[in-house]
């Protein structure tokens, strides 16, 4: 495996690449790799010729309130993990490199960034969007893959892909759970033991809202009242929405498909999850 640690170094290799006539993937990701990640290392070896992956704790998409500096991180381990898990190329970048002095440009997707996330973290999908686009302008991937718990960023990831022209198939891959439900997330090494038993209530509450669903129920009031009674102390519910799976706008009955979507925080850790209710 690679590594590269500069603008200039990864867009000359990807150059080189693209005259060779090799296509490639990415998959961006802010290290503390897990089961999740791998999957998607797993579904880019499927889809190109070259695999490039990206570690870059981004610290414009942390909110003053979260603790950028605390955020988990383990180089060494991610390194390895990665090139066992075949990927050719690891971008590396320090923060002068992605941001350096004078930066001032910013990317907003306005309405999708709007309400579920974006009502308690101001700013972070503006920043997930510009920090994305510019790994984008600098790779020039033909497809990049981004995990499905984190939906609303999925979403505005690929209407700033279309609106922008970057023309890279986007794709979403499915949700990798632990054994009892709970999303993968490098956030999950912040509960406390407590807090970890209570936490698979998360998807257990959607997954009671879709048996309600299954069951021929429509309105999104009902399935939501139906699964909060699920959900466990000490978690403090920050949002339960079920939104329009494209738009993400606010639907009260659902008609073909819908996302279904949560966020909590326990304690210090803020955690989300989602799943799509689809009409058979
Ligand atoms: O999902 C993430 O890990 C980050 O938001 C991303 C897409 C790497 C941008 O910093």
């Amino acid at each position: 495996m690679r590594l590269i640690a500069t603008v200039a170094a990864m867009r000359e290799t990807s150059r080189g690449a693209r005259r060779e006539g090799k296509t490639m993937a990415f998959v961006p990701t802010m290290g503390y790799l897990h089961r999740g990640h791998l999957a998607l290392l797993k579904e880019a070896k499927k889809r190109a010729d070259l695999v490039v992956a990206s570690i870059f704790v981004n610290p414009t998409q942390f909110n003053e309130s979260e603790d950028f500096s605390s955020y988990p991180r383990e180089p060494e381990r991610d390194r390895k993990l990665l090139e066992e898990n075949g990927v050719d190329i690891l971008f590396l970048p320090a923060t002068e490199e992605v941001y350096p002095e004078g930066f001032q440009t910013t990317i907003d997707v306005t309405g999708l960034s709007e309400g579920l996330c974006g009502s308690s973290r101001p700013g972070h999908f503006s920043a997930v969007a510009t920090v994305v686009a510019k790994l984008f302008n600098i790779l020039r991937p033909d497809v990049a893959l981004f995990g499905e718990k984190d939906y609303q960023q999925l979403a505005l990831i690929r209407r700033m892909n279309a609106d922008l022209n970057f023309g890279i198939s986007i794709v979403g891959v499915p949700t990798v759970r632990e054994h009892d439900g709970l999303a993968m997330s490098s956030r999950n090494a912040g509960l406390s033991p407590e807090e970890r038993k209570a936490a698979p209530s998360l998807y257990r509450a959607l997954s009671r809202g879709r048996k309600l669903f299954e069951r021929g129920e429509r309105k999104a009031e009902a399935i939501i009242g139906e699964a909060k009674g699920v959900i466990e102390n000490p978690i403090e519910l920050d949002y339960l929405e079920i939104r329009d799976s494209e738009t993400l706008a606010k639907i009260e009955e659902i008609s073909g498909e819908a996302a279904f979507a949560i966020a909590a925080r326990l304690g210090k850790t803020r955690l989300i999850d989602n799943i799509i209710l689809k009409e058979k």
